[in-house]
């Protein structure tokens, strides 16, 4: 060997025993977060998704119910099978009661009406003189007298729980809430119990505007608001959270990001993508990413009883510590991923602006698709008590919603494995972003 060859070998062995021995940090991240969201995509299975919305869709998912829990201790099973530790966390809440029966008579009128309950409307009978008190804000009953009477308003520029409660303040005794043109009027809520609530009932536009029509007399106009059965009872229902520690040690190993679902489902309804999906693709990242070595905590959060009014979210969120809430930089939250007939992913957050999420989310759906990606407001789901702790949180969601919302025929022959498939990609590799991401500022 010629002696120039000697000395280039001694370089080559002195370089590698130099980059051996220095500290792992400069073999830049950028090679490393590729390999391991490479690695992340090739372990994803639309397949295993499928399964599980199969299992949690072979009955309704009531919140607080027993077959809410059988929900979560499969759950549980599949987390613990992944090697997670599963910490169950049982929560009481005010389980509300439908109604059993429901009326609404208005004197002289003959044309037939059929109000529905809302979630949490009271029980009672009041009569009294029916008055129209505009679109139901506070400012609407400056000028009126309901004092003991039967307000009816519009509902279309605040929430439910609001004009229930505007109405209440003002005196009423009960309150009808006439929908918009072409509004379902069956399937709403006041969110959830408030002891200042009146009885309440929802009426259909034509109905509503009939009763409006036949009160243009000089006579004021009686009518009975009757809400028979609707009760409150004590429930229990449950989180579950398990936790992927950080695999490496740097000044930001301490932050967790979050991702979660809610597991649970309305009455008669399967729910299989309203929440059957997004609760798959969930524990999907849980399998998927458990052996991706990242830089933080990701914490896998699946949500009891979010569909009477968040409790879950709201409730994991109350018991975090300061400390762990601080730690806390991103909350992606997965709500109707999954449903062939909805529109586009969208996310939403709760007052539209842009977020840690939405950028690291944008980012990696700029990347997989070529193009950008809507963000929206929308304050419906569980992200919703985080962004309130000042923890940045979207939820990411296809929309517009498919028509059987909240029926019984949601259904897992509507589910699409490709639409489940596109937003674990898009959730799971932002997910790596952040975890690999040395900056405060996202
Ligand atoms: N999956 C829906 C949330 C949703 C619906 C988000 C439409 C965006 C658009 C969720 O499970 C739900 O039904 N939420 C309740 C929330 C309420 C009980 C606080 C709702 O929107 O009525
Ligand atoms: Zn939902």
């Amino acid at each position: 060997m010629s002696s120039f060859r000697w000395i280039f070998m001694a370089l080559l062995l002195f370089s590698t025993l130099l980059s051996a021995c220095s500290p792992q940090e400069p073999m830049s991240e950028t090679p490393r977060l590729e390999h391991s969201v490479t690695a992340f995509f090739e372990e994803l299975d639309a397949e295993n998704m499928f399964t599980s919305i199969e299992e949690l869709t072979k009955e309704p998912r009531l919140t607080g119910t027993e077959s809410e829990k059988q929900a979560a201790s499969f759950l549980a099973d599949q987390l613990e099978s992944y090697g997670y530790t599963v910490n169950v966390q049982s929560f009481e809440f005010e389980k509300y009661r439908a109604p059993t029966s429901l009326r609404l008579m208005v004197d002289g009128f003959n044309g037939t009406l059929s109000p529905a309950a809302f979630q949490f409307s009271v029980s009672g009978q009041v009569t009294g003189e029916i008055v129209e008190a505009g679109f139901g804000l506070e400012s609407d009953y400056n000028d009126i007298d309901v004092a003991g009477k039967i307000a009816i308003v519009a509902a279309e520029r605040t929430s439910f729980h609001e004009l229930v409660r505007n109405a209440g303040h003002a005196g009423a005794a009960a309150i009808i809430i006439y929908f918009p043109k072409g509004y379902p009027i069956n399937r709403w809520s006041l969110g959830k119990h408030d002891n200042a609530f009146i009885p309440a009932l929802a009426l259909s536009y034509n109905e509503g505007r009939a009763v409006l029509d036949h009160m243009k007399t000089d006579v004021p106009i009686k009518g009975t608001v009757t809400i028979e059965g609707s009760r409150i009872d004590k429930a229990e229902s449950q989180n579950l959270i398990a936790l992927k520690q950080p695999d490496f040690k740097t000044a930001k190993s301490k932050e967790i990001i979050t991702i979660g679902a809610h597991y649970d489902s309305v009455q008669q309804a399967p729910g299989a993508s309203d929440n059957a999906s997004g609760t798959a693709v969930v524990l999907e990242l849980a399998r998927a990413l458990r052996d991706v070595p990242t830089h933080k905590e990701i914490r896998f959060l699946f949500f009891g009883a979010e569909e009477v009014g968040l409790l879950g979210s709201e409730y994991y969120v109350s018991t975090l510590s300061k400390k762990d809430s601080k730690h806390s930089v991103a909350m992606f939250n997965l709500d109707m991923v999954g449903s062939s007939d909805a529109g586009k992913l969208a996310i939403q957050t709760v007052d539209g602006t842009a977020n840690t999420v939405t950028k690291a989310a944008s980012k990696a759906y700029e990347e997989l698709h070529g193009h950008s990606v809507s963000i929206d407001t929308g304050a419906r789901s569980d992200h919703t008590p985080f962004q309130k702790a000042g923890i940045d949180a979207a939820l990411f969601i296809y929309y517009p919603l498919e028509e059987w919302y909240h029926s019984p025929d949601d259904t897992i022959d509507k589910i699409s494995k490709e639409k489940l498939l596109n937003v674990a990609k898009i959730v799971g590799k932002s997910a790596l972003e952040l975890t690999a991401s040395h900056n405060t500022d996202y």
